[in-house]
């Protein structure tokens, strides 16, 4: 009999990683995954924290699981991830007793044990355990286009930004070996990505023994199959001399990078603790923009941190105009902590103001950028016929058809919206 799995997941492409990961185990004994929850034989919700919405809307889809687990006695529900680990397993128990399984994202390592113990009995009969499944069944790949592959290169974050909740949910920055990430990027281009996304809370922080995040890069690069190499998040301290000269050098280096900044005031940032300047900032952009001129940038902003002033605010709109953003996450404040000077002490009212004028602002500015990009040729990997995302990860559609998965030479005639029009040149 085939089982199936359902997966419901919450937050970032960490999360979204994890339970690919998490499918995959699941894949070795035997599951496959399910269209529907109501064909499930388990389900995983893998929850976020980042921000108190993130953690209710998963909290709440536990709870509509009762009536799932009503019809499926037999089936095992399991929680998982940064709210899992944030509310602790005693409390999500007593709160849905119907839950089977917990497990923190700090202990998704121990998950293959614990499927084992939870499906014992299958391995024992031999009927449908683990044993007889192949291990190299291929990876799971569920969230992106079959181009494209996660590969997770460090877990948790050892920087201490004074709003987030990642580092206490998580765990202090772990890296992973270079021999693992350098298997885990070969298995999947084998099995057909030919973009692999690195991943991490501060990706480009990777540092084991003298191996650096460029060392890494280097050796990806080469790796056969490979066509583009994309990365998430960097944090703007860790650009090393290196990492200019291997984007300049290698394009298949995506011409892209998401660059979370936070706030354009240098009052708050360093409330913050984010450790760079308003100015700082627009440096490095002006640095990496004079390695490669059509690098395309995106960011995460926070609006309504304790304190921020309307002069705070307009230093952010400031950035804005000067940074040249493709595209932006904003998030108003949301308070992780009990500290008093971490509570919300600005109105909803005005934190839904300057959210509002913010995203106005970002949208009119990447229209700019956007429309920058007519007449300009740009490399496309083609997701469907005529659909795909250029190196510099913006949205390309075309007139006519071409074979998804290749990667064409598309010039831009237009951009609307989000979406550049071209045709394919090459
Ligand atoms: N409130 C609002 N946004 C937050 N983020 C992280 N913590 C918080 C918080 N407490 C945002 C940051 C980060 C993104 C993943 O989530 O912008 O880059
Ligand atoms: Fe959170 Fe990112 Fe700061 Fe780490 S670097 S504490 S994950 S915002």
């Amino acid at each position: 009999m085939n089982k199936k799995l359902f997966i419901i997941t919450f937050g970032c492409q960490m999360n979204e990683a994890d339970s690919e990961y998490m499918a995959r185990l699941f894949r070795r004994r035997g599951f496959s995954l399910a269209d529907k929850l109501d064909e499930a034989d388990a389900v995983i919700v893998n929850t976020c924290t980042v921000r108190q919405l993130a953690e209710d809307k998963a909290v709440s889809q536990i709870g509509r699981l009762k009536y799932w687990k009503k019809s499926h006695p037999e089936g095992k529900l399991f929680v998982t991830g940064c709210a899992a680990q944030r509310i602790g397993a005693k409390k999500i128990k007593k709160r849905f007793p119907y839950v089977d399984e917990i497990t923190g994202a700090r202990s998704i390592e121990n998950f293959d044990r614990l499927l084992d113990s939870v499906y014992r009995k299958n391995k024992i009969s031999g009927e449908e355990g683990k044993k007889e499944i192949p291990e190299n069944t291929g990876p799971e790949n569920i969230y992106r286009s079959p181009l494209t592959a996660y590969v997770t290169i460090m877990r948790g974050c050892s920087h201490r930004c004074s709003y987030c909740i990642v580092p206490s949910v998580r765990g202090p920055a772990t890296f992973i070996s270079r021999e693992e990430i350098i298997k885990d990027a070969k298995e999947k281009l084998a099995a057909g990505a030919r973009e692999l996304v690195l991943l991490g809370q501060t990706v480009n922080s990777y540092r084991l023994s003298g191996f650096t995040f460029s060392n890494l890069l280097e050796e990806i690069l080469v790796l056969p199959g490979l066509e583009r190499l994309r990365f998430m998040s960097p944090h703007p301290l860790y650009f090393d001399r290196d990492f200019k000269r291997i984007l300049k050098q290698n394009s298949r280096l995506a011409r892209h990078i998401h660059l979370p900044v936070q706030s354009g005031s240098d009052r708050i940032l360093k409330l913050m603790r984010r450790g760079y300047t308003h100015q700082q900032y627009l440096e490095l952009l002006a640095e990496l923009r004079a390695e490669v001129p059509d690098m395309s940038f995106t960011t995460d902003f926070i609006v309504g941190y304790p304190g921020e002033t309307e002069e705070d605010f307009q230093e952010t709109l400031r950035l804005v105009e000067e940074a040249g953003f493709t595209a932006a996450f904003c998030f108003k404040y949301s308070p992780r902590t009990d500290r008093p000077e971490m509570a919300a002490d600005i109105s909803e009212k005005i934190m839904e103001s300057r959210l509002d004028i913010l995203l106005k602002a970002v949208k009119k500015n990447s229209r700019v950028i956007l429309r920058e990009r007519i007449g300009k040729i740009e490399e496309v990997m083609f997701e469907t016929p005529d659909f795909g995302r250029s190196s510099s990860n913006m949205a390309v559609r075309i007139n006519s058809e071409t074979a998804p998965g290749s990667i064409r030479k598309v010039e831009i005639l237009s951009a609307e919206r989000n979406t550049l029009h071209g045709k394919v040149i090459l």
